[in-house]
């Protein structure tokens, strides 16, 4: 795979770079800013070469036209900051403005691109549609860098067919991410525990078969623990439940048994009389959550402290931990105890801890951890998933051709 440092002399170049800088926003306000600032190295390498940085990224899921919500305005504003020098902003992607602002790149400025999916030819299942779309960006680049780690799971114009219109390179920070991830699945060291959580288990089905014989411990929480209660036979009352997934839950189980893999699952459990802030709280056995005063009515909304003081011990004497997925409903403070001893408990591995992106990386800075803290926190959420499933990723795919 090409590298930065493979590319020539950069100065004065037009270099297109692929980031994702998909951040959660509230309105304006970005809510964590963790994906902009991991695209920062790269960036700035490329403004140091004398570059003229043309950074493009999507932001949600706008279909094919502009919707104000889904603008990069906002990280526009927030890289420059980063950056420490004016970054300009194009209210459209590959339309007049945007062609502007190209041209007007002094050597070491950078200019954000409006979302590349209000553009219908950037997600086309279309390959001609999207090669049309990527052939217009790729006017705007002597080469290419492809550094959007988040996204490079998609098969879209400016991540797979811009790649093959231009000479290209990978970034800084995909080349950091494939390291740490690939410390996962070759050699980690031993005892290696693996924590799930987050809502569904059908989103961890691909990454539990790929990772189960390799990994020593694997520890599930958050709702997708419910889907295994009930595969142990127990009733869950009205907490999320995958009925269809039952039975794959039952047959991890058991070849986690045949492996001699410890499958550790929350002995306890936060029962709520309903979803919110105000809801009542009950603490119950794992296997006994209709016993709670909420009955059947009842909904498990975070492990429970027991289960989150083991969980935590069997962390922290771990030497490599791969975590996706918050152990509860974190945003609602009375739910968040268990994803906090999660967090904490990855802060004091010694070995190498990792926080798979998304709601998990969201979580830990939300519950006021610092990045340092951790060995690695992913940028990418799906991605970095499908990467430990052994899935081959397109946008990666398309480097190494
Ligand atoms: C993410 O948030 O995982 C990436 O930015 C990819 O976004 P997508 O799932 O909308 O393609």
């Amino acid at each position: 795979m090409r590298k930065l440092s493979d590319l020539p002399n950069l100065d004065g170049k037009r270099v297109v770079i692929r980031c994702d800088l998909n951040v959660p926003l509230d309105g304006t306000r970005i809510t964590d800013d963790g994906r902009i600032v991991a695209s920062v190295p790269t960036i700035k390498y490329l403004v140091d070469q004398g570059a003229k940085v043309v950074v493009i990224s999507h932001l949600g899921r706008p279909e094919g036209a502009p919707e104000a919500k889904y603008s990069l305005e906002p990280a526009a504003k927030r890289l420059g900051e980063l950056l420490g020098q004016p970054v300009f902003f194009a209210s459209d992607t590959v339309g007049s403005e945007a062609r502007g602002a190209v041209k007007a790149l002094d050597n070491g400025g950078v200019v954000v691109l409006e979302n590349l999916r209000f553009n219908p030819g950037e997600t086309s299942k279309d390959a001609s549609e999207r090669e049309a779309f990527a052939a217009k960006l790729a006017e705007f680049g002597d080469f290419f860098i492809s550094d959007g780690f988040g996204v490079v799971h998609r098969k879209q114009a400016s991540v797979y067919e811009l790649a093959k219109a231009l000479p290209s390179a990978v970034g800084l920070l995909i080349e950091k991410e494939l390291d740490v991830l690939t410390r996962l699945t070759s050699t980690p060291e031993r005892p290696y525990a693996v924590v799930l959580g987050g809502s569904k288990v059908s989103d961890k089905l691909g990454v539990i078969d790929h990772l189960l014989p390799t990994v020593n411990k694997l520890l599930v929480g958050g709702g997708m623990v419910f889907t295994f209660l009930a595969a142990q036979g127990h009733k869950v009352g009205s907490s999320l439940l995958e009925v269809d997934q039952i039975d794959t839950c039952k047959e991890y189980l058991k070849r986690a048994a045949e492996l001699g893999i410890e499958v550790i699952l929350p002995t306890d459990i936060v029962v709520a009389s309903k979803f919110g802030a105000d809801a009542e709280v009950a603490v119950t056995a794992a296997d006994a959550i209709e016993s709670s005063p909420f009955g059947d009515k009842g909904l498990g909304l975070d492990i429970g402290p027991d289960s989150a003081a083991r969980f935590a011990a069997e962390i922290a004497s771990s030497k490599t931990v791969f975590w996706n997925g918050p152990m509860g409903v974190f945003e609602i403070d009375k739910f968040a105890n268990g994803t906090r001893a999660v967090a904490e408990a990855l802060t004091e591995v010694q070995g190498l801890s990792v926080v798979g992106g998304g709601d998990s990386a969201a979580a830990v800075r939300i519950l006021g951890f610092a990045d340092n803290q951790f060995g690695h926190i992913s940028t990418g959420g799906g991605a970095s998933l499908e990467f430990l499933e052994g899935k081959k990723l397109p946008g990666i795919e398309v480097l190494n051709d």
